[in-house]
Formats: C-alpha cells, sequence, structure tokens
C-alpha cells in the first residue's frame, strides 16, 4: 500500500516546489525560458544629414545618427553580439506625400547601403511607413482629410521596394493599412526579390506608449490620432484576425506591439500560430524604466530583463527592444 505523503509543510501532495528554487544551479538547469542576444533587434534613428549622434531626450542611452555615424555606434551592438537592427527615417524636410520614404537616396536606403558594406552579415530590418516622411504626421497620404487606403498601398510598395534593392533583409510594414502585406509582397515577387523577408507590424494597438518615439521621429500627427487604422487596446480577438490574414498575404513574421501592455496578445497568437512572433517593446516601454531607475525607484537591470524574459515568456522568438545593447552586455556578465 502507498504511503501517504505529507510533510513539514502541512501539504499531503509531497510536492515541495521549493526545492526547484534552492540554488543558483538548480533554478538556472530548471529555467523554463532563456533570453539570449541572437533574438534581440536593436532599433536605430538614421537621420539626414553629417557628424549627427543627437541625444533622443526622452530615452537615455538612444540617439539619432546621421548615415555617416551609424557604423560606428552598429559595430558596438555587433561587439556585444547583436546580430540584427531596424531601421527607422528621420529626413530633414517632410511633405504631403511622405516622399522621403520612398526616394532612392533617402535616408534609410543609404543607411542600409552603408551597413550593408560595412556589416555583411548583419540582418538589416527597415520599418515602411509614412508618417516619419509626412508633413501632416499620418501613416498614409490624405484624402479629404482621412487616410487613403487604396492610395497609400503602392507607396508603400514603392518604399519596401526601395529598401529591398538597397539590401536590406527584412521589410516590416508598420502603417495598418488594410492589405500592406499583400501589396508588398506582390511588388517583391514581381521583380527580383523574392528573397526579402516580410516581418508585418500585424497587431499595432493605437498606444500611448509610443510617446517617446514621436519625439524622436518628430512624427506625432499634427491633427486627430491614429485610432482610424491601429488597433483598439481592449480587442484580441480582432488581433487574431489581422495577424490571419497577414499570414495569408504573405507575412514570413508576424508581430505583436507594443509587448508588455499585450503579453496576452502574444501568448495567443503563440498558441495559434507556428510563423515567428516578433515583439517590439517600444519606447514608452524602455523609457518607463529609464526614468524611474533615474530616480531611484526601480532596480533598471532587474526590471529590464524580468520584462525582456517576460516577453519571451509569453511566446515570442524574436525582442525588438531599446535596451539590445544593455541586455546583451547584461547577459554576457552572466554566463
Ligand atoms: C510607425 C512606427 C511607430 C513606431 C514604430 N513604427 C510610431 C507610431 O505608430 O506612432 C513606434 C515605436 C516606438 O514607440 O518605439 N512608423
Amino acid at each position: 500500500m502507498l504511503k501517504e505523503r505529507s510533510d513539514s509543510s502541512g501539504t499531503r501532495s509531497g510536492a515541495r516546489l521549493r526545492r526547484l528554487r534552492r540554488t543558483d544551479a538548480i533554478r538556472e538547469i530548471l529555467s523554463e525560458n532563456r533570453l539570449h542576444v541572437s533574438g534581440l533587434v536593436a532599433p536605430i534613428f538614421v537621420r539626414d544629414g553629417e557628424h549627427v549622434v543627437e541625444p533622443v531626450e526622452a530615452m537615455p542611452g538612444i540617439n539619432r545618427h546621421s548615415v555617416d555615424t551609424v557604423s560606428s555606434y552598429v559595430g558596438k551592438l555587433t561587439d556585444e553580439g547583436i546580430k540584427s537592427v531596424l531601421l527607422f527615417g528621420i529626413p530633414d524636410s517632410k511633405d504631403e506625400a511622405g516622399s522621403g520614404a520612398y526616394s532612392s537616396d533617402g535616408v534609410v536606403p543609404r543607411a542600409i547601403r552603408e551597413l550593408k558594406s560595412q556589416f555583411p552579415a548583419l540582418v538589416v530590418a527597415a520599418d515602411v511607413c509614412l508618417c516619419e516622411y509626412t508633413s501632416h504626421g499620418h501613416c498614409g497620404v490624405l484624402d479629404g482629410g482621412a487616410v487613403s487606403n487604396a492610395r497609400t498601398l503602392p507607396l508603400l510598395a514603392k518604399a519596401a521596394m526601395e529598401y529591398a534593392g538597397a539590401g536590406a533583409d527584412i521589410v516590416c510594414p508598420s502603417a495598418m493599412m488594410d492589405g500592406q502585406v499583400l501589396a508588398i509582397r506582390d511588388a517583391l515577387d514581381e521583380s527580383r526579390y523574392e528573397e526579402t523577408l516580410l516581418m508585418s507590424y500585424s497587431a499595432k494597438y493605437a498606444s500611448s506608449f509610443y510617446g517617446p518615439f514621436r519625439d524622436a521621429a518628430k512624427s506625432a500627427p499634427a491633427f486627430g490620432d491614429r485610432r482610424g487604422y491601429q488597433m483598439n487596446p481592449p480587442n484580441s480577438r480582432e488581433a487574431m484576425r489581422e495577424i490571419d490574414s497577414d499570414i495569408k498575404e504573405g507575412a514570413d513574421i508576424v508581430m505583436i506591439k507594443p509587448a508588455l501592455p499585450y503579453l496576452d496578445v502574444i501568448s495567443k497568437a503563440r498558441s495559434r500560430h507556428d510563423v515567428p512572433i516578433a515583439a517590439y517593446s517600444v519606447s514608452g516601454e524602455y523609457s518607463m524604466i529609464k526614468a524611474s531607475s533615474a530616480k531611484g525607484w526601480l532596480d533598471e537591470r532587474g526590471a529590464a530583463m524580468e520584462v525582456a524574459t517576460s516577453i519571451k515568456r509569453a511566446g515570442a522568438d524574436i525582442i525588438i527592444t531599446y535596451f539590445a545593447e544593455q541586455l546583451a552586455v547584461w547577459l554576457r556578465e552572466e554566463q
């Protein structure tokens, strides 16, 4: 007869879960999820001009770089083991049609060519959107005061083609226009860019956490907001529809953004799909940890590692984060 188990904790199940946590080594071998530097992507702001390394005030440690200074920064990232960057362009001049986004001598194509010549093995991803390039700050072109889906799609496709032509490994549509993945995939496939990966910002929410980025990119909308195209925060079933349709349209990697307030969406997507999932831990997620740790209210390293781990645990394969460089250093120190 089996002896009924009871122990000093008074439970009868015999489960003493604290045994699993007794020493560093035990905790380590039993760790269910591990952060690794190779899954981290560093976002980078590239701007027009020369010799520029310009701090982003609301994002301590993050700078805007001109094309001639970006390589020395990326050299530091690659030395730390970062294998991928995501580029955002900040042009000197903007116009109604966002033409800087799809011109071949625009800041992003120039940065891509520079980085691919200096770091051939670096995985270069480029954000595809009009908001950093339009005078009104919306993600597409306007028609009677509203963003026109139909007129925006060919411009996004044109931008993606320019970036692919400059050597980008991944193009990342983030405008939240319906059909943007299909429009870009078709354009890429019709020319000679079948090999270019497409990572779609599939579930991109209309979030307050983009505030510091809009400062950095000077891309806040001049009127209205983005709630007419970005997702409504209470909805996660709708996020699954966005993701499903992007996969059908040909996305290779789907993204959920922001990350921390939408861990449930990451987890739901993970249990539904086998495609690679990226999570974008956005500017506000970075700034809130930076600001509170600067005040001594949070331990920066602990908080940043915990947040990144939670994103991994939720099911993301790739984490796009402004902490990429620091995480890489901390992960190396932990080895
Ligand atoms: C749009 C874009 C935005 C971000 C990434 N791509 C801004 C927006 O939608 O307003 C935000 C990233 C961040 O906050 O870190 N091109």
